[in-house]
This record gives structure tokens, C-alpha cells and sequence, in this order.
């Protein structure tokens, strides 16, 4: 068995905290939880990583297409709250390749400990982060993709499945994904897509992984840098509200599918889904943040601060919005997932 129950590691226990969950994948993350928060652009920033980190699981920042002042910014503040390890999350095959060295060299000089990619396989970035000292977890979505990852070297692999929040880079269901990939390679795997549950999470062990990457189960806490008005979307809408679609292109390459919540945008293009790209689409800006006008059909999602036109923007959140009933800190968050892992775990247990 490759997790052990009730040791802390590396000397944190927390007052009323649930028992930690030694897998190989907090071993390689210096955590107690086998509970990764996915570096969502935009929601996942300092505030959520840190308080995901500070309670015991992995939380990361979300940096994708970032200025590295940016990343400076939210690096420094994350190490203000926690001085327990976290990483940053890049898409490299979606980033401009000199915007791209940029953040790498920002990781880099900010000695990030791991660092998190997602969509196609880079060797050389991969290659490149261990030269930084960096552990690398990267994403996937299909088992070709995981085999690729694992032989360029990366240190764990994330399997994402297509009820995911997000982009969505596979075909397959987590179920289906994740012990075929736990099959083909030998470094720790991680569940991603509707994840977002302690029972969740034992389920995740019991088809070989050793540890989950949850998205939408932390969008709406307290922490997350959503609009409030995206965290009421995420806490109204059931399991059956959300599509995918490639309609949110301008930002990503052509055909780069999303998971959202039904809008008015996803109704108008019903008959019609699938087979965009960012070409395709008129610049209409219908929201502001900060100094960046934000257009209709991009891959922005609301932000807090952002002003416009919210409803028509990309909501992103995975099936598993269904179970997210409320605002709540992250912490809260990760220890009920705990809780109700260790319960499943008794449950599962006593069965004969
Ligand atoms: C709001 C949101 C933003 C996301 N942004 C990113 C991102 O910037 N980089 C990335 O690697 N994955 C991103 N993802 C996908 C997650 O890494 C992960 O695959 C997904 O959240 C897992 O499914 P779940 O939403 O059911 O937990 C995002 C997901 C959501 C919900």
C-alpha cells in the first residue's frame, strides 16, 4: 500500500486539524494532504495558494500568459502567509515562447520549489524546470500524454478528465483515465475533473492515484480571486448546467475546448460548439480590469475587481460545481475534504 495513515509530516500537525494522509505524492510535496489546489489563471492566485498551503494541502498560483512582475508580486505574497512549499502553474504551449522564458526565469530566480504544467507535452520545459531545481507535475489529458510526460521526465502526472473545470485537453472521463495511466508509468499519478470530496479522493486512491487536483471545489471559497458574482454562478448551478465548448477562443489556439456554466454565449452558439478558434471572433470589449479591456468570447473569467458585462463572460467550473454549496475559506475546504476522506477510509475498512 503506498499511503500510510496518521503520520505528519514534516513536523506541521495543526490544532484540530484532520489526521494527515502520507501518499508518495506529499512525500514529493512536503505536505500533509494529497490534495492539490489547481493554479486556475485568474481565481488561483496568492490569497487561495496560500490559505490551500497554510492548511496543510498544495496550493499553487495560476500564472498562465503572466508578466513576471506579476509572478514576483504573487510569489512574495504567498511566502507573507506560509513558509510551506507551493507551486506555480504555466501553459507553455499556449504562452508566447519570449513571455514564456520570462516567467520560467521569474520562477526561476524566485527558486519556485515545483512547478505545474498543463496541454501538450514539453520536453524541453520540463527539462528546463529540473536545471531550475524545480520538481515538475505535469497535466494531461489522455494515457499517449501521460507516457510522454513521464518518459520527459516529469516527477508526477496529473490525468484530467473531461468532466474537468477549465480547458479541457482530453477526451476521457477521470474514471476511465486515471488507472490506465496508474498502469503505464511508475512516478505518483493525480486525479483531476470532478474531484472535490473526500469520498472523492479515497475513490481516487482506490483506482491508483495518490492525491487529487481540484479546480472548482475551490473557486468559490472565500480566498478565490473570482467575482462574487462567478462564485454565486459556481454555487447555483447543478451538475447538469455546465458545457463544453471551444466558443471562448480568443486568447488560446484554435480548437482549445473549456468547461463553463451555461450563459447566455454558450445558448447563443447551442447548435454550433465546437470548432472555433480566436480568428474567428470580432474584438468587442464588453468588461475592463485594471488597465486590460476584456472582449467577448476571450478566455477571461470574471475577476474580482473586473467591471462589465460578467454574465457574458467565460464561466469556468467542472461538473463537480453541483457539490459546491456555499462561500467558505479554503481551509475549511480542505479539511472537510479530510475529514470525510478518513471516514470513507473507516468505511471502507470495516466492509467484509
Ligand atoms: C476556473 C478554472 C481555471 C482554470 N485555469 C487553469 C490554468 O490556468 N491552468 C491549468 O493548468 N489548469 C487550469 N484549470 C484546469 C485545472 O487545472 C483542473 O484540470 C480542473 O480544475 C480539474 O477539474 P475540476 O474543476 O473538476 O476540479 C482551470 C480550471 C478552472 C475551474
Amino acid at each position: 500500500m503506498r499511503f500510510r495513515l496518521g503520520e505528519f509530516s514534516a513536523g506541521h500537525p495543526m490544532v484540530n486539524s484532520p489526521q494527515p494522509l502520507r501518499t508518495r505524492l506529499t512525500d514529493l510535496l512536503g505536505c500533509d494532504y494529497p490534495i492539490i489546489q489547481a493554479g486556475m489563471g485568474g481565481p488561483g492566485r496568492s490569497e487561495l495558494c496560500a490559505a490551500v498551503t497554510a492548511a496543510g494541502a498544495f496550493g499553487c498560483i495560476g500564472m498562465v500568459k503572466e508578466r513576471p512582475e506579476l509572478i514576483q508580486r504573487e510569489v512574495a505574497a504567498v511566502r507573507d502567509r506560509t513558509n510551506r512549499s507551493f507551486g506555480v502553474n504555466l501553459v507553455p504551449s499556449v504562452t508566447d515562447p519570449v513571455l514564456l522564458d520570462e516567467e520560467l526565469e521569474a520562477c526561476s530566480a524566485a527558486k519556485i520549489e515545483v512547478m505545474v504544467f498543463f496541454w501538450d507535452v514539453r520536453a524541453d520545459i520540463v527539462d528546463r524546470a529540473h536545471k531550475a531545481g524545480c520538481k515538475v507535475l505535469y497535466q494531461v489529458g489522455s494515457l499517449a500524454d501521460a507516457i510522454a510526460a513521464s518518459r520527459a521526465g516529469a516527477d508526477a502526472i496529473i490525468c484530467q478528465g473531461f468532466e474537468a473545470g477549465g480547458h479541457v485537453h482530453g477526451k476521457v472521463t477521470a474514471m476511465v483515465l486515471l488507472p490506465q495511466v496508474a498502469a503505464a508509468v511508475s512516478i505518483p499519478v493525480i486525479g483531476a475533473g470532478g474531484f472535490g470530496s473526500g469520498a472523492s479522493l479515497v475513490a481516487a486512491l482506490a483506482l491508483g492515484a495518490e492525491g487529487i487536483h481540484c479546480g472548482t471545489a475551490f473557486l468559490a471559497t472565500k480566498e478565490s480571486y473570482a467575482h462574487d458574482y462567478y462564485k454565486q454562478r459556481v454555487i447555483d448551478a447543478t451538475s447538469s448546467d455546465t458545457v463544453y465548448s471551444d466558443v471562448f477562443a480568443i486568447g488560446w489556439p484554435p480548437q482549445s475546448p473549456v468547461r463553463t456554466i451555461e450563459n447566455s454565449i454558450t445558448k447563443l452558439y447551442a447548435d454550433n460548439l465546437l470548432g472555433h478558434g480566436p480568428d474567428d471572433f470580432p474584438r468587442d470589449v464588453i468588461a475592463q480590469y485594471e488597465d486590460d479591456l476584456v472582449c467577448r468570447l476571450s478566455t477571461w473569467s470574471p475577476l474580482r475587481g473586473m467591471t462589465g458585462d460578467m454574465e457574458a463572460l467565460a464561466l469556468y467550473a467542472g461538473q463537480v460545481c453541483g457539490q459546491v454549496k456555499r462561500v467558505q475559506p479554503a481551509a475549511d475546504v480542505v479539511h472537510q475534504m479530510m475529514e470525510e476522506a478518513h471516514s470513507a477510509l473507516t468505511r471502507l475498512g470495516s466492509l467484509k
